[in-house]
């Protein structure tokens, strides 16, 4: 009901006023939600109840952590977080696909910055209400000349107050941030958040993954595949939103500019998580993103390689009684299909 209300508004208007929904208790998150057993895991040292989380855009600011785990989702992962508070692109930056279940935005790291999502994220590790798993998703400033002191000044303020960082490497609506994907530059990239990494005591066993875009061609994956398998990274995220326009759009706003996610990237962010599944020889874990709106879609992410799955899009259509749903779905498919827990479905087709 609710969710029809909001889609009369401007997307934007509706995130946002969610948000305040949200915060404010109005749409109260369920409290006792069912655990599987089948959908357990342990990734890098953390325990995930389940393989769903919610992909970074959403909570940019840290605001809700605690009702969307309530929801039902394994992970939060929160952002993008930039240091210092940036307004974003010039407004009206996000669109809906109604007919084709996608939308397209040019957000631009709008966000309230490092010092202040610190203070939300102080909060949620206060609450001893709730435990649950929260990735930290930072990014640089749209005015910032060198690109990587952004990343290293996110990594040491915000690092301890997470569960593994997303290094944003693949947003479309922040000029030149997608060149630090390049051979070379990803690699001093890596190098300097290593050795920042050692650094600091509490960040030296911290996972980290970076997140890239489905608009990568074969040798673009085949180099950062090489690069993360040399440099030891601990996962990947894919992917991003794409600024490709599948032929197959038909609602009123598909040539808007900025990223597409939703439905009609599925396939091919599904198709490079396998190549990536590949590449990698299965020895990285590899975080799907790109189009899931219900279990058999989440199933497909990881029998193409993903050990965990996130979604926002699908939130944005459906409402979060999508969670409960996907989970229950997933639970079945791995008993019908005869295997006793989500982590022996990984890659297997491919
Ligand atoms: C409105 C909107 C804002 C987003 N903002 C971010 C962001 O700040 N950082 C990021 O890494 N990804 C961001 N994303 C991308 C999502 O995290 C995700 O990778 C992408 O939308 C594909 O998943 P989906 O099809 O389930 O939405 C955003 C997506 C949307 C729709």
């Amino acid at each position: 009901m609710l969710i029809n209300l909001l889609r009369l508004l401007p997307p934007e208007m509706a995130h946002e006023l969610t948000i305040k929904l949200i915060k404010s208790n109005f749409i109260v998150g369920i409290k006792r939600n069912q655990e599987y057993t089948t959908l357990k895991q342990n990734i890098l040292g953390i325990d995930f109840k389940n393989p769903l989380g919610l992909a970074a855009g959403f909570d940019k600011n840290a605001e809700v952590i605690i009702p969307m785990i309530r929801y039902g989702f394994g992970f939060v992962e929160v952002g993008t977080i930039t240091p210092r508070p940036q307004k974003g692109n010039q407004k009206p930056r996000i669109f809906r696909l109604l007919e084709d279940e996608a939308v397209i935005n040019h957000l631009g790291f709008n966000n309230k910055g490092s010092e202040k999502i610190l203070r939300n994220l102080k909060a949620f590790y206060e609450n001893k209400a709730i435990n649950g798993v929260v990735g930290i998703n930072i990014g640089k400033n749209k005015s910032t000349k060198n690109d990587i002191d952004d990343y290293l000044y996110c990594i040491e303020k915000l690092g301890e107050f997470g569960n593994y960082i997303t290094i944003n490497i693949s947003s479309p609506n922040t000029p030149g941030l997608r060149d630090l994907q390049l051979r070379g530059r990803i690699e001093t990239l890596v190098k300097k958040i290593q050795s920042k990494q050692s650094e600091i005591k509490q960040l030296n066993n911290k996972p980290i993954f970076i997140k890239i875009s489905p608009d990568l061609d074969d040798e673009q994956l085949r180099d950062i595949a090489l690069m993360s398998l040399a440099n030891n990274i601990n996962g990947l995220i894919i992917s991003n939103s794409s600024i490709k326009r599948p032929e197959s759009l038909i609602s009123y706003h598909k040539n808007e500019l900025g990223g597409l996610s939703g439905k009609p990237i599925f396939i091919d962010s599904t198709i490079i998580l396998k190549k990536m599944y590949s590449l990698t020889n299965g020895q990285i874990p590899l975080i799907g993103v790109g189009g899931v709106s219900n279990g058999y879609e989440c199933y497909e992410k990881i029998k193409a390689g993903a050990c965990l799955v996130q979604l926002y899009t699908a939130l944005t259509f459906n409402g979060p009684k999508i969670i409960k749903e996907i989970l229950t779905e997933l639970n079945n498919l791995v008993l019908t299909e005869g295997y006793r827990n989500i982590s022996e479905v990984v890659g297997r087709s491919s």
